[in-house]
């Protein structure tokens, strides 16, 4: 990542979870903090983002969002409306907004903030970027410039990595597989700890043994030229103890069951488009 490609001023509607993870991954990769602003009703998020530096308030309008070239949009769904609703009478249409929320449209963004040509990013990232191993999908309405692109793409890829979408459309489909993904894998380590405790194993050794195996298995995957069917067939000798298990899997249908879950969380994510807009 180029921190020389963020944007000169960054403003933040909600610091939460995701305000406070993109944030974090700015400071740490050397952005300045005075050039940071976010406007949250928590006390104790204002208080967290004024200890390092960043001018912080409790509501827009604010003068401090007078000079972001970004704004990103960090709330909850349901509070878009009423967050956009008081950031509207401040806005310079030439600035980007970039949301992290699901189900609302570029359109409804647009209209919510009363601009019907603002440059509007819509991203899906995951949990992960807490720890700067995040994975974002991300989509720019037609008004985006190149290098307004460029600086929204630079922003996330400070917590990890970052693709850019051809369908807006497809950011619910990101949904299903990133957004949502880091929980399909936590469940499926679940599984295998408590498996490995009823096979006999400490619950600390087989927790450390699940996590560490995940971990080894993503890094070699994405260190590796190979596909991932490939590396798993490299560790499946005919007649092995992983080939006997991975029969099991395929006798209970696993590339289904995680086929019908990954619809499920898609068919949701387009029922969430229709609630919000
Ligand atoms: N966390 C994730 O993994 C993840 C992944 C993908 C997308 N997202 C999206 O990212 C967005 C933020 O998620 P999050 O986990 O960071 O949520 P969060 O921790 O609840 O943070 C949202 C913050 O926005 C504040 N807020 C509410 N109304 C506001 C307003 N009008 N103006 C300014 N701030 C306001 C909330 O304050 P109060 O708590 O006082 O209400 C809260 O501090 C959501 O739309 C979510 O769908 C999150």
């Amino acid at each position: 990542m180029d921190i020389k490609e963020v944007p000169q001023n960054i403003g933040f509607v909600g610091a939460g979870n995701m305000a406070q993870a993109i944030i974090g991954g700015l400071l740490d990769a050397g952005y300045p903090p005075e050039r940071l602003c976010a406007a949250d009703p928590s006390p104790a998020a204002l208080a967290q983002l004024r200890a390092v530096g960043i001018e912080a308030v409790a509501e827009i309008p604010s003068s401090a969002f007078n000079a972001a070239d970004l704004i990103i949009l960090a709330v909850k769904p349901q509070f878009m409306a009423s967050a956009t609703a008081l950031l509207r009478e401040r806005l310079d249409p030439n600035c980007v907004v970039m949301s992290v929320a699901a189900g609302i449209s570029t359109h409804s963004l647009k209209t919510l903030l009363g601009h019907p040509a603002l440059p509007v990013v819509r991203c899906m990232p995951n949990t992960p970027a807490l720890v700067r191993a995040g994975a974002s999908g991300l989509f720019a309405s037609p008004e985006v410039s190149e290098a307004q692109r460029r600086g929204a793409e630079a922003v996330m890829r400070v917590v990890g990595s970052a693709r850019w979408l051809a369908t807006e459309s497809h950011i619910d489909v990101v949904t299903a597989v990133s957004g949502s993904g880091p929980a399909y894998f936590f469940a499926f380590m679940e599984a295998m700890i408590a498996a490995g405790e009823r096979l006999g194993l400490d619950a600390v050794t087989a927790r450390e043994l699940t996590l560490q195996t995940a971990l080894g298995a993503a890094t070699l995957a994405a260190k590796s030229d190979e596909s991932v069917a490939t590396l798993r067939k490299n560790v499946t000798s005919p007649g092995g103890t992983t080939e006997r298990a991975l029969t099991s899997f395929e006798e209970s249908n696993l590339s289904a069951l995680v086929d019908r879950g990954m619809q499920a969380c898609l068919d949701r994510a387009r029922e969430m488009a229709e609630e919000f807009g």
